[in-house]
C-alpha cells in the first residue's frame, strides 16, 4: 500500500515533458492530469467499497464509470467530488492533493472546479427553476438572476424558469440540475446516473448537453449502468466490488492523445499493468497484488468480475441490436 507521503514522481516527469503543441480540446492545458487517484480505497468494516484503485483523467476527457449496482461507483464519485474522503490513498485535482487542502481551499474546489449532477435531482421544492440555479450561485458569490437565466436557456429551459420543480417533468428537472452544475463554469462535471430517471427522449437531450460541454473542453465523468450512455464517453472503466474490472476506449484519437501525454490504464492493486484490461477479458482483471487481498481474495474478485463483465457484454449486444434495428 502506498502511503500518503509517497511522491508521485511519474506525474512530475509528465509535467517536465509537457507537450503543448497538441490538440486544443482534450489536453488544452498540456501539463498532465486534471484528476489523479493513487491507490484509493474506501473501506467500511471489511467491505472495500473502492479497493486500491489508481486512475488518471486528463483535462477534457469524457470518462464513463460503469459496473453493476454496489460496485462502488457512487462511492468513487463522492470521493472525486470532495463529498467523501478515501480511507487510504490520495486524490489530486489540478495538481492539488485534496488531503493537503484546508477547509476554505476545499470549499473553493467544490464550488469552482466541480459541478455535480445526480440521479435524484435534489432541487429545492419551494424554489422555482431559476431560483434553484441561483442557489448554487449564492454559495459562490453574488446571486445573479441574469446568469442563472442564461444557464437555463443553455439547457433549453428559458421558458420554464419560473416553474416549481413539481411543475417540471423529470427530464426538465434534470436539466435544471445541469444548469445549476454549470453556473460556476466548473472544469469537471461529475454526473451520477444522470439519465437514471429519464425516458429515452430526455436521455438524448441530457446526453446532448454533456456532448456540448465536452466539446467546449469540460472534463466529464459519468457514472452509469446504461451501456448506451457509457458508449458516448471516450473511455470507460468498469468497477466490480470496488476493483477495476476492465477498461475500454470508444475514441482512438483520444486514446492516442492520452497515451502520448503519459496516461496509463487504470488499475487496482500494487502494480500498473502494461496494457489496459479490456471488458472482454475480465479474467485478467483481478487485483495485481498488494497487501489488502490474499490469494483466495484475488480469485474471488476475479470470478465476480467475470460475471459482471459477461452481464455488461450482453447488455452491450442488446444496445447494438437496438441501434442497428432502430
Ligand atoms: N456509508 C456506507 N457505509 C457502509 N457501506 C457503504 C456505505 N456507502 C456505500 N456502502 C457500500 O459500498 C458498496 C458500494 O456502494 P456504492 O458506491 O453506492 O455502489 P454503486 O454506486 O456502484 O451502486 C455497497 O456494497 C454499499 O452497500
Ligand atoms: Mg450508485
Amino acid at each position: 500500500m502506498v502511503n500518503d507521503n509517497t511522491r508521485n514522481t511519474e506525474n512530475e516527469e509528465n509535467d517536465m515533458t509537457d507537450r503543448t503543441q497538441t490538440e486544443p480540446l482534450d489536453d488544452a492545458a498540456g501539463n498532465g492530469m486534471l484528476l489523479e487517484l493513487d491507490h484509493v480505497s474506501k473501506i467500511y468494516g471489511d467491505l472495500h467499497a473502492v479497493d486500491d484503485l489508481s486512475l488518471t483523467v486528463p483535462r477534457g476527457q469524457w470518462l464513463a464509470i460503469v459496473g453493476s449496482s454496489g460496485s462502488g461507483k457512487t462511492t468513487l464519485m463522492n470521493i472525486i467530488g470532495c463529498m467523501d474522503t478515501p480511507t487510504r490513498g490520495t486524490v489530486s485535482i489540478d495538481g492539488r492533493r485534496l488531503a493537503n487542502l484546508g477547509e476554505s481551499q476545499m470549499a473553493d474546489v467544490r464550488k469552482n472546479v466541480i459541478g455535480l449532477v445526480f440521479q435524484k435531482f435534489y432541487l429545492v421544492p419551494y424554489l422555482t427553476a431559476v431560483e434553484n440555479v441561483m442557489v448554487a450561485q449564492y454559495y459562490h458569490s453574488v446571486v445573479d438572476e441574469a446568469e442563472a437565466m442564461e444557464a437555463l436557456r443553455k439547457v433549453g429551459l428559458g421558458e420554464r424558469a419560473h416553474h416549481l420543480p413539481s411543475q417540471l417533468s423529470g427530464g426538465e428537472q434534470q436539466r435544471v440540475c445541469i444548469a445549476r452544475a454549470l453556473i460556476n463554469c466548473p472544469e469537471i462535471i461529475l454526473a451520477d446516473e444522470p439519465t437514471g430517471n429519464l425516458d429515452e427522449a430526455n436521455e438524448k437531450i441530457v446526453l446532448g448537453l454533456l456532448r456540448d460541454l465536452h466539446e467546449q473542453g469540460t472534463t466529464i465523468i459519468v457514472v452509469t449502468h446504461d451501456a448506451l450512455v457509457a458508449s458516448c464517453a471516450q473511455r470507460e472503466i468498469m468497477l466490480n466490488h470496488g476493483v477495476l474490472a476492465g477498461e475500454k476506449w470508444n475514441d482512438d484519437e483520444a486514446r492516442r492523445r492520452y497515451e502520448e501525454m503519459g496516461g496509463r490504464p487504470a488499475f487496482s492493486g500494487a502494480h500498473a499493468p502494461e496494457t489496459a484490461v479490456g471488458f472482454d477479458d475480465p479474467t485478467k482483471a483481478a487485483k495485481t497484488g498488494g497487501e489488502a487481498v490474499d490469494g483466495a481474495g484475488v480469485s474471488a474478485v476475479g470470478g465476480a468480475a467475470v460475471s459482471a463483465a459477461a452481464d455488461l457484454r450482453d447488455e452491450m449486444e442488446t444496445v447494438k441490436e437496438r441501434r442497428n434495428h432502430g
